[in-house]
């Protein structure tokens, strides 16, 4: 691999959005499920803040249809910004203009075939850039930031690196599962992942982030679609690690896997019990639930 290649910059970051959110309908009938708040923020705001603090300077959103309020999100709202303006509400006038600073790209998913397709989707403005990739139904919350972490592994590396996480053998049937074996540290290479396996002798999953070289879209594009017509990214991963190509680094985060019900009330919980506006009152509230 040439210098050039390694010293290249991460400054783009992909995050699909184009899944149905099945998990959680009703809400997400017409509702993007990115767009539900976790307190006071839709939750791809936090995954976003997470991209941007790991040196991310450019979003690009792959949508599906309905999809046109993340898009909104961060663009400008010229009757919402004159309003607090002339309300003199400067400090929530700061948090609208901040959000509409982010510089986002969308293209389309049309039909949503799987993780793998949406990413393919974004080729035309990754073109030979490595990337991040951001699952929005998982958001990392406090410091170190793993985007950052993965960032810094793939540039010392130079190596495709996915984040993976310790869970308890009973949540492995929800996630893709990696199979590794360790390398230095938290750095591992990783052998095999499988989606969403009945069991598995692995207790490492995905928790949905990853930093990629350009060369898994071509990968990407001769993956044949499974029993259900879906192009996963999992299988491009098992090329990738079979040609040695790729590493995994431990996330040592708190993340929530919001993309189930229990799953946001959680973290709306106990971003809750952090918030604070609303801490210290949300904590005398629990006190008096009787459960
Ligand atoms: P999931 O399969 O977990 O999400 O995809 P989903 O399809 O939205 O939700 P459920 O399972 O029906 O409740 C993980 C991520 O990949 C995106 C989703 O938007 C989600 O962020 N995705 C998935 C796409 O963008 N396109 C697809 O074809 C599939």
């Amino acid at each position: 691999m040439s210098k050039h290649t390694t010293r290249m910059k991460i400054t783009k970051a992909i995050i699909p959005v184009a899944g149905l959110g099945t998990r959680l309908l009703p809400a997400t009938k017409n509702v993007p499920k990115e767009m539900l708040p976790i307190i006071d923020k839709p939750s791809i705001l936090y995954v976003v803040e997470e991209a941007l603090g790991a040196g991310i300077t450019t979003i690009i959103f792959v949508q599906g249809r309905k999809k046109n309020s993340v898009e909104d999100f961060f663009d400008v709202s010229f009757e919402l910004e004159h309003t607090l303006k002339k309300q003199n509400k400067n400090k929530l006038l700061k948090i609208v203009q901040d959000i509409q600073k982010i510089n986002c790209v969308s293209v389309r998913q049309k039909r949503p075939l799987g993780l793998g397709h949406a990413i393919y989707c974004a080729k035309p403005v990754i073109g030979t850039d490595p990337f991040a990739v951001l699952l929005p139904d998982e958001i990392m919350i406090g410091k170190p930031n793993t985007t950052k972490e993965l960032i810094s592994t793939f540039e010392k590396f130079n190596q495709n690196t996915i984040s993976i996480l310790d869970v308890n053998p009973s949540d492995t049937s929800k996630y893709g599962v990696a199979h590794v074996k360790p390398l230095k540290d938290t750095i591992y290479k990783v052998t095999k992942v499988e989606e969403k396996p009945k069991s598995s002798n692995s207790t490492w999953i995905l928790p949905g982030r990853y930093i990629f070289k350009a060369e898994i879209l071509d990968i990407i594009k001769d993956v044949k679609p499974d029993n259900s017509g879906e192009i996963g990214l999992s299988s491009a991963i098992n090329i990738l690690a079979k040609q040695e190509k790729i590493i995994a680094r431990q996330c040592k985060n708190k993340r929530f896997d919001i993309g189930n019900k229990l799953g946001l009330l959680k973290a709306n919980i106990e971003l809750g019990l952090e918030h604070p506006e609303i801490s210290d009152e949300f904590k005398q509230y629990l006190k008096t639930i009787s459960y």
